[in-house]
């Protein structure tokens, strides 16, 4: 185990910011896992627990330890297996959009909505991914975790996960000592995409798709994904900033009274999910700038680095979003990424 010393972790964040970890290591396996762990008992240092680093915000240096997940091992149950199904058990330090182009190589369906989301394979069930109309949710049988406080490794299935919009068991004080190692997907060998989400079933359709395959829905959520989302390799960002929010019937019709044009889609009963990237655009703030970061000019959900910004800035700049968006609409934005 090789433990570093005021580490940058300007190229583990997507945001590009350029903060320093007291300490840092970098763990392939599990019993590397809990060597690190029982390290920082033993120097009573704090951990920091961090995957691809594209759902967070640091405003500050990391004191303590950070511990980089980079468990490997893409492995596929093909025998015994139920039919039609494939189960995947994949290591957490596995990069997300390569293990989907991977399963689709290997005619393993059932992720292809999900392309071209970064980060990593373990951190898909944190804030429980989804795009296109699937969530990581549905495609999980379980989720193999590593205990802090008693370094058992576990296994919670779906059920366990409690798993919500832009939500799991992950975010909760009981699941902050989870460290996810490995995941276990259950994919498909049919070729039967899920086109259900409007924008991508009307990009198929002008393609002339009519039975599109997993590899076209796979093509058209990247060129979506392309004209809409910056690549954080060129301008840093953490993809949507804000969850979308959901309301209640009465609120909706209140918000429809001056805005009738809301786009909004039914959610749990009486309620509505409305797009925060919609509010946020009429508010005017798409394309703004501030010192050197700003809302990107081409989607308004995602807050960006143009260079030299830092974490500070992305928190004030969320803030007087949040502030304005409250005070226009009555509607509260939550935050998705998390911020340290
Ligand atoms: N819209 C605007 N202005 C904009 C962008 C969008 O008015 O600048 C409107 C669009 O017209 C559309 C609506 O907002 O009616 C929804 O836009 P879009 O389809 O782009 O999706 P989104 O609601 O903004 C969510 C997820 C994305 C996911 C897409 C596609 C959240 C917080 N975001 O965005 O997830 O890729 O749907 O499923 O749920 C992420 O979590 O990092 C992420 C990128």
């Amino acid at each position: 185990m090789n433990i570093e010393s005021e580490k940058s972790l300007k190229l583990f964040n997507s945001f590009g910011f350029d903060v320093s970890a007291e300490f840092f290591v970098s763990v392939s396996s599990v019993a590397e896992l809990h060597e690190a762990i029982c390290w920082s008992k033993q120097k009573s240092v704090a951990t920091f627990i961090l995957g691809g680093g594209s759902n967070i915000v640091f405003t500050r240096n990391v004191s303590g330890l950070v511990i980089h997940i980079a468990i490997k091992g893409i492995d596929a149950e093909t025998d015994p297996r139920p039919a039609d199904q494939i189960p995947l058990r994949v290591g957490a330090g596995e990069q997300w959009h390569a293990l989907v182009a991977t399963t689709l190589k290997l005619n393993y369906f059932g992720l292809e909505n999900l392309a071209l989301i970064p980060g990593s394979a373990g951190a898909a069930p944190i804030q429980n991914i989804g795009a296109y109309g699937v969530e990581i949710a549905e495609r999980l049988n379980s989720v193999e975790v590593y205990s802090k406080a008693t370094g058992d490794t576990l296994l919670l299935n779906a059920a366990d996960c409690q798993f919500g919009y832009r939500h799991s068991i992950f975010k909760t004080a009981q699941g902050a000592d989870y460290v996810v190692t490995a995941i276990n997907l259950n994919l498909l060998t049919r070729d039967k995409p899920n086109t259900t989400y409007r924008a991508l079933s009307d990009a198929l359709t002008r393609k002339g798709y009519l039975r599109p395959t997993a590899q076209q829905v796979f093509d058209e959520v990247c060129a979506i994904r392309g004209e809409k989302l910056p690549d954080p390799q060129q301008i840093g960002n953490a993809g949507s900033f804000f969850k979308n929010p959901i309301i209640d019937r009465q609120q909706l019709d209140r918000l429809m009274e001056n805005n009738p044009e809301i786009p909004h889609y039914p959610d749990k009963p009486g309620h509505f999910k409305v797009p925060a990237a919609w509010l946020i655009d009429q508010a005017g703030w798409k394309g703004h700038q501030i010192d050197n970061v700003g809302v990107h000019n081409a989607q308004a959900l995602v807050l960006v680095n143009h260079g030299d910004g830092n974490g500070q800035q992305i928190a004030i700049l969320a803030n007087n979003i949040k502030k304005d968006i409250l005070q226009r609409y009555g509607v509260l934005l939550e935050r998705e990424p998390t911020l340290y």
